[in-house]
C-alpha cells in the first residue's frame, strides 16, 4: 500500500538521494536542471510515494518554463526506486500529476526523455521546440492538457522568472 503525497521541505533529502540513486552521477549537468537554478518548482505538482512504513519509493517534480512566450510545465526528474520499478509508480505518479495539472489550468507539458515510456501518457516529440543544448530533439517530448495548446508554440525553452510558479 502506497501513500501519495505532497513533496515537503523535509521530504527534500530523501528525494535527492532518490535521483542520486537512479539517475548517472552529474545528473545536475544536465541542460535541464539550467532551466530550474533559480526558479522554485511547482509545488503542487511535486509528488512522492512512501510504502506502509514510510520508505521512500518514488518521487515526481515539475518546474515551470517559458516557450515562445507561453507557460509549459517542465516535468521531471521522475524515479522510482530500482527495487520497486516495474511496480506501476511511475505511471501512478505521472497520471496524478498531469491530472492535478490540467486542474490547475495548465495546458501544456514538455519533458526530456524516452518515448517509448512517455508515448503511453499521451506525449509526441515536439517539433521546433529547442531545449538548451546539448539535448536530444528526438527526446524532447510533449503533451496538451488542451487540445491544441503545443500549436504554433516554437523557440527555445527559457526559464521562467524566478520565484514565479
Ligand atoms: C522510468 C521510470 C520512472 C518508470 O517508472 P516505473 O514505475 O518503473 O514504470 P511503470 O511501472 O510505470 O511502467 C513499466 C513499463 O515501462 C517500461 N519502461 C520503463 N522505463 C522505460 C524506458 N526508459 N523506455 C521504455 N520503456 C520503459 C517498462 O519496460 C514497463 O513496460 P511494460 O508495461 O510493457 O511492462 C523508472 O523506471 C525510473 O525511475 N527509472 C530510472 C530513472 C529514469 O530513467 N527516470 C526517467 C527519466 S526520463
Amino acid at each position: 500500500m502506497y501513500r501519495l503525497q505532497q513533496e515537503s521541505e523535509a521530504d527534500e533529502p530523501e528525494v535527492e538521494a532518490l535521483y542520486d540513486l537512479c539517475f548517472a552521477p552529474g545528473r545536475t549537468a544536465l541542460s535541464s536542471y539550467r532551466l530550474r537554478e533559480g526558479v522554485d518548482p511547482v509545488r503542487d505538482l511535486c509528488l512522492i510515494l512512501r510504502d506502509g512504513e514510510g520508505i521512500l519509493a518514488a518521487a515526481i517534480r515539475y518546474w515551470p518554463v517559458r516557450v515562445g512566450g507561453q507557460d509549459a510545465l517542465l516535468l521531471g526528474p521522475v524515479a522510482v526506486h530500482p527495487t520497486r520499478q516495474g511496480e506501476g509508480l511511475g505511471a501512478m505518479l505521472i497520471l496524478q500529476s498531469l491530472a492535478e495539472a490540467a486542474r490547475l489550468g495548465w495546458e501544456r507539458v514538455l519533458l526530456v526523455g524516452d518515448l517509448p515510456y512517455y508515448q503511453r501518457f499521451g506525449f509526441r516529440r515536439l517539433d521546433g521546440v529547442v531545449m538548451p543544448p546539448p539535448t536530444n530533439p528526438d527526446r524532447v517530448l510533449g503533451l496538451e492538457l488542451r487540445t491544441g495548446a503545443w500549436e504554433g508554440v516554437t523557440g527555445a525553452v527559457m526559464r521562467a522568472c524566478p520565484g514565479a510558479d
